[in-house]
């Protein structure tokens, strides 16, 4: 054979070879990361995804290397673990079974898969975790902090004049007397509110205090809204650097740093910003425990001099937090580091936070969620976090003992810069004040670009939305003041974004600026915790796309480190019902597995001792076991399950579960929930319907139940499947009989009755059509209208469908007269409004007390885009077997979605011309999907081009309702269907 013939032939049969392995694993991840620091599972959790080109393909079997280095990966010998050839189709969740990993270790995995035929795939490329800080004893940092300053000499407090203000209404009450008598010796701490100065001027409206007082000797004023506390005299409040100069001996090989705050940090290294974190940690009980951050850090240093130094300030943990809380979890924030570093030779080295740092008043002169945060240019330190640097003014840092929490590792994507948004437009509201309308209402900061004298005091405020003279409407942020201040050092053009602060808003008020601000003095920079991007929707009405992207925009401006209810005023507090209810949502937008996991803990963690559930995790309000609030301890961990698979979340939450229930039965009449409700929000919100609460809480209390037992056996843990199922039917049957008639009316007769006994399969048989039969008549009534709070509105969609009643679903979701989803968005809201009547043309703005324009509980209806027009649904838990049945209503000709489930892409886009449906269909490698395809024969359906009885990808299963319906496994599919109706 001539050479070239040899490789000829040589490339036929490589090809050949690479066309038969099939299928390729790709998109590794571990505990649902991709490369992550700071692992504390001791078997964590492996998923990959898989691609081929041919249909119906599956994995068969898989292996797995895992190796302490790269090297040695490279070997096809994994000496941590190898699996070996796994007969098996889990892509998703395998847990780690090879040697015990110990706290550090470095592993480098690759995995491969057998297709359908048997043929081995590729490995996949190298991907790696390294494990985290596993033992109390491998913490050599200590806490620190700077050391309180000398005590101030006592001197005489005294309150000269205090005025309690509604300032648009004019009203004023003097409180001077109020305030005199809480006067301490030297000293005077309160919460402003009607309550704490005894008088209220203006009800429901946000009132100002204005305070002159006296104190060392000087004449002093201090502003401050309602709901804020009020500390005299002003503690020094410049947030503290601290630094830490030292040397390395030789070239470094690799070095890691762990990092947290008893509060929030920003570390630097030789003058370069670790990682892209923002507002770490992420918010956690600190009573109980806090999360530690890991960096790979080797880049960031050198052999020789080099400098660690952080900025600290008071976050979650020392800062005001929602409904009037501040310094909660303690006074003063306090910083945790530990630099690990492995030089070239091997020998290693620590540098850790200890008594030998220093610190310095930083230019931050002050800093808060609430209230904002002010910075002084001219008092920059120039080096301050470089080595080299005279340490000269820097003072030695105490150490604090702060055993109690717990340190773990922060397995979750953390809060990052997202995106940056520029002015759409700048307007001169009044003489010197510029508002800029950054087009959409999001949540972050501003970056500030000016050029302006030295001393220039620049103050930027805030707002969602704008009053009628195009003034910033700032009074729905109650005690929120969210006011940032930059003061110029001069001498050119000046670039400042806040560090530790964060507002909600879509104008910026601008003022203090001499002469006129160019157009991008401003911009938005916005933040969220940086889930991945999951799901896409877009169908033909521009409003239901807007809609879903108000939707997107509120799930990224609330789940800034916790799920929050809103962004804006001061509150921003995880509120249990809200999670509940969005969750379903939220997992079709965004990967929210890590996210969610992280934040059970704090659900658990705010749990009481008799086991009820609190309202608000991290649990700062101290009350509990409000129905579908409290229940969020349940529906969470059982959809993170639904959606990814994931057993170990149930069996980790499955106590905690378990104890809320019987908390439940314990707390029951008859199984009937008539009593101990706690703050027993009911349908929150709803509009024009009464829904009784004693009703509510039952339904949950059975809704619960039910998942409990269905948690319980999908663990395999049977005997206490049956007995929480028996319960189940218990409560049913009490619910059937307290509050079900003959002919099926449900006590209250709201549609949020009717579609939690719906959903939650409360009803027989004979009564479900039934109660959909008086759910759609009293919608109809309403002229196709809603009238369901937070609580009932995420089940109106998905149950009307699911009874046969899909038109009426479509007439909702379409509907855009008020109350409705979409006459927000006729009105041009680009968020989710907490109110149906947020603002409306006839009232204006509702009750500045609780009117946020960025809640995102009542965009619950997501779900229905993705899961009934897109018609994406999981058919077994992880979407390993898929439900693909579409929606088609009149109203919409057309739909594509797509959702990246833990196995892959799942996409659909089907589109109506005239009496021709087409429906095209993605399905990952290594699932099955069933597939409805509306259809009134299937003799006119085909499947590219080829009628589909005659296509062996496709099995048809049956008729069913007006659908014909096919299995199929994975690849591209498109279905043509002649005569939909
Ligand atoms: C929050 C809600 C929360 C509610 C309890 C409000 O102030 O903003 O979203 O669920 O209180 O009813």
């Amino acid at each position: 054979m001539n050479r070239l013939k040899y490789i000829l032939l040589l490339g036929v049969v490589l090809l050949a070879g690479v066309c038969s392995a099939a299928v390729t694993a790709g998109n590794l991840r571990c505990e649902y990361l991709a490369d992550p620091l700071g692992i504390d599972a001791g078997s964590p959790r492996l998923s990959w995804i898989l691609s081929s080109n041919h249909r119906g393909e599956t994995q068969t079997a898989y292996q797995i290397l895992v190796a302490s280095s790269e090297k040695q990966l490279k070997t096809d010998a994994g000496d941590l673990w190898d699996s070996g050839k796994v007969i098996s189709d889990e892509s998703a969740q395998v847990v780690y079974a090879g040697c015990p990993l110990v706290s550090r270790e470095r592993c480098f995995w690759k995995v491969r898969a057998w297709d359908r035929a048997g043929h081995p795939g590729a490995w996949s490329p190298v991907a790696q975790w390294q494990m985290g800080l596993l033992k109390p004893e491998d913490w050599l940092a200590k806490w620190i902090a700077p050391k309180a300053p000398a005590a101030i000499p006592t001197a005489p407090l005294v309150i000269r004049r205090a005025t309690y203000e509604a300032v648009a209404e004019g009203k004023t009450a003097d409180v001077t007397a109020a305030l005199m008598k809480q006067v301490k010796q030297d000293h005077l701490k309160l919460v402003v509110n009607n309550k704490t100065l005894g008088v209220d001027p203006a009800y429901n409206v946000v009132k100002h205090l204005h305070v002159e007082y006296e104190y060392g000797g000087q004449s002093l004023t201090k502003e401050i809204d309602e709901n804020q506390t009020l500390v005299l005299p002003e503690q020094p409040s410049a947030l503290p650097y601290l630094r830490k100069a030292f040397d390395l001996k030789s070239p470094v090989q690799r070095a890691v740093l762990y990092a947290t705050a008893l509060g929030l940090y920003d570390v630097h290294i030789n003058g370069r910003r670790v990682g892209d974190h923002v507002l770490a940690p992420d918010w956690t009980d600190y009573r109980k425990r806090v999360r530690y951050q890991a960096y790979d850090v080797t880049a960031l240093l050198k052999k020789g001099g080099n400098a660690m130094a952080a900025s600290l300030a008071n976050g979650w943990f020392s800062g005001h937090i929602g409904n009037g809380g501040n310094a909660f979890f303690g006074k003063e924030p306090a910083f945790l580091a530990q630099l690990e570093v492995t030089y070239k030779d091997g020998h290693t080295e620590q540098v850790a936070t200890d008594d030998t740092w220093k610190s310095l008043d930083s230019p931050v002169l002050a800093s808060d969620f609430m209230l904002g945060e002010d910075y002084d240019a001219r008092l920059e330190v120039k080096g301050w976090d470089k080595s080299g640097l005279d340490e000269s003014r820097w003072t030695p840092v105490g150490v604090r003992d702060e055993s109690s929490p717990q340190l773990g590792s922060q397995v979750m994507e953390p809060v990052r810069q997202i995106c940056e948004l520029k002015p759409k437009k700048v307007t001169e509201v009044k003489p010197g004040c510029w508002v800029y309308d950054l087009g959409q209402n999001m949540v972050g900061v501003v970056r500030l670009k000016v050029s302006a004298p030295v001393g220039t005091k620049i103050t930027l405020r805030h707002a969602e939305m704008l009053n009628p003279n195009g003034t910033i409407y700032t009074q729905n942020l109650r005690g929120a003041t969210s006011v940032d201040h930059y003061v110029c050092k001069g001498g050119g053009e000046e670039i400042w974004q806040p560090v530790f602060t964060f507002h909600g808003f879509r104008y910026v008020e601008l003022t203090g600026l001499p002469g006129r601000p160019s157009k991008n003095a401003v911009t938005g920079i916005v933040i969220a915790s940086d889930t991945t991007r999951t799901g896409e929707f877009a169908c033909s009405d521009p409003r239901i796309n807007q809609l879903q992207s108000n939707i997107q925009w509120g799930q990224r401006g609330n789940y800034v480190s916790i799920p929050t209810d809103c962004p804006q005023r001061d509150e921003r507090l995880g509120w249990m019902g809200d999670a509940e209810v969005f969750i379903r949502t939220a997992t079709y937008n965004s990967d929210v597995a890590a996210f969610f996991t992280k934040w059970l803990v704090d659900v658990d963690d705010g749990q009481t001792s008799a086991g009820s559930f609190s309202d608000v995790s991290p649990n700062t309000m101290n009350c509990d076991s409000v129905p579908a609030w409290g229940d969020a301890g349940v529906i969470c961990p059982w959809t993170i399950y639904e959606v990814y698979g994931d057993k170990r979340i149930l069996e980790q939450h499955l106590p905690a579960m378990t104890k809320w229930v019987e908390y439940l039965r314990l707390h029951s009449n008859g199984l009937i929930r008539e009593k101990d409700r706690g703050n027993d929000y009911g349908d929150w919100l709803s509009i024009g319907a009464d829904t009784p609460k004693d009703l509510i809480g039952t339904t949950f209390f059975a809704y619960s139940t039910h998942l409990l037992a269905k948690s319980y056996r999908a663990v395999g843990r049977v005997e206490q499947a049956d007995k929480y199922q028996q319960l189940f039917e218990d409560i049913k049957a009490a619910f059937n009989k307290r509050y079900v008639a003959a002919d099926g009316r449900i006590k209250g007769n709201t549609q949020c009755v009717y579609a939690m006994a719906l959903k939650f399969e409360l009803l027989s048989e004979e009564l479900r059509p039934k109660a959909a039969q008086y759910l759609e008549e009293d919608i109809k009534a309403k002229g196709t209208h809603l009238s369901t709070g937070f609580v009932g509105v995420s089940y109106l969609l998905p149950v009307l469908t699911q009874m046969g009643k899909a038109d009426t679903a479509y007439s909702l979701l379409l509907q855009d007269t008020f109350p409705s989803w979409l006459f927000s968005v006729k009105h041009g809201a680009t968020t989710i409004w907490e109110r149906w009547d947020g603002w409306t043309p006839d009232k204006g703005f509702q009750d500045p007390g609780m009117n946020s324009f960025n809640h995102y509980s009542l965009g619950s209806c997501g779900e229905y885009l993705f899961g009934g027009v897109g018609g994406i649904r999981p058919a077994s838990p992880g979407f390993k077997n898929i439900l693909i049945e579409p929606v088609i209503g009149d109203g919409l000709t057309w739909a594509k979605t797509s959702y990246d489930s833990i196995h892959g892409q799942i996409a659909t886009a089907w589109k109506c011309e005239g009496n021709q449906l087409t429906l095209e269909v993605i399905v990952p490698v290594n699932t099955t999907a069933t597939i409805h395809v509306p259809a009134m024969d299937i003799a006119n359906v085909t499947e590219s081009g080829r009628r589909v009885e005659k296509v062996e990808s496709v099995n048809f299963l049956r008729m069913e309702q007006g659908s014909a319906v096919f299995e199929v496994g994975s690849g591209t599919y498109k279905f043509v269907s002649k005569t939909m109706r």
